[in-house]
């Protein structure tokens, strides 16, 4: 079952459907190769191929979040909770996150993790949230970690990137009753 997803507020960020009006800001973190190279994806090379992908992949689509920074209000990343490509049943998700890189390094993308872990397991009921990350990518690495997610193997030339190189994947869970013991609550 599809589920459409709530705005969401953080101490310094909105967690919010993706707008049309959002091209601008989207184009200016996607054109970044420290992000695409970091999640998989082709830097993108103009604002036409931005508006596409905006379209199909982001706007209206169940489980993608725009974070927003209530400082100056702008677009500044995506968080989404979707389909897991290895774990096709509805109580399992799959988390992704990117930011903006001026805004790294200031704990944005923990709180936005952490309100999208709580809405998981919360109000969605998931029993697993996985978590997927190539293995040069120590930032993402380190979200993962301090979220207590658990290293569950390495898929081997996992991804064939845009410019030709084939990276494995590291791939993490995190189980509903760990989120619930992590938080000193019963996952019942
Ligand atoms: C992954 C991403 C969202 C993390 O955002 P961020 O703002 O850097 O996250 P944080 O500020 O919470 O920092 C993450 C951790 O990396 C650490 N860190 C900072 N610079 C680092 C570096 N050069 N190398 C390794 N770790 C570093 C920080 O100290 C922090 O750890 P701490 O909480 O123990 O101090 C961001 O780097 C990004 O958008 N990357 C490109 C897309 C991507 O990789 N998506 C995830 C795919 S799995």
């Amino acid at each position: 079952m599809e589920y459409c997803i709530p705005g969401l507020e953080t101490e310094r960020l909105l967690l919010r459907p993706f707008e049309k009006s959002d091209l601008n800001d989207f184009f200016d973190c996607c054109k970044n190769p420290h992000l695409g190279d970091n999640a998989g994806w082709m830097p993108h090379r103009t604002i036409e191929e931005s508006e596409a992908i905006l379209n199909e992949v982001f706007i209206g689509q169940p489980g993608m979040w725009a974070i927003v920074s209530l400082e100056d209000n702008r677009l500044i990343g995506s968080i989404g909770l979707i389909k897991d490509p290895l774990r096709n049943y509805h109580s399992s998700k799959m988390m992704g996150y990117w930011l903006h890189e001026d805004y790294w390094g200031r704990g944005l993308i923990s709180e936005a993790v952490e309100a999208v872990l709580y809405f998981g397991f919360e109000q969605l009921e998931l029993n697993l949230i996985t978590i997927n990350c190539y293995p040069h990518n120590a930032r993402s690495l380190r979200v993962i970690e301090r979220f207590g997610f658990t290293y569950e193997g390495t898929l081997h030339q996992a991804d064939e990137l845009y410019d030709g190189r084939v990276l494995d994947l590291q791939c993490f869970f995190l189980t509903r009753k760990e989120y619930f013991e992590r938080q000193g609550l019963c996952a019942d």
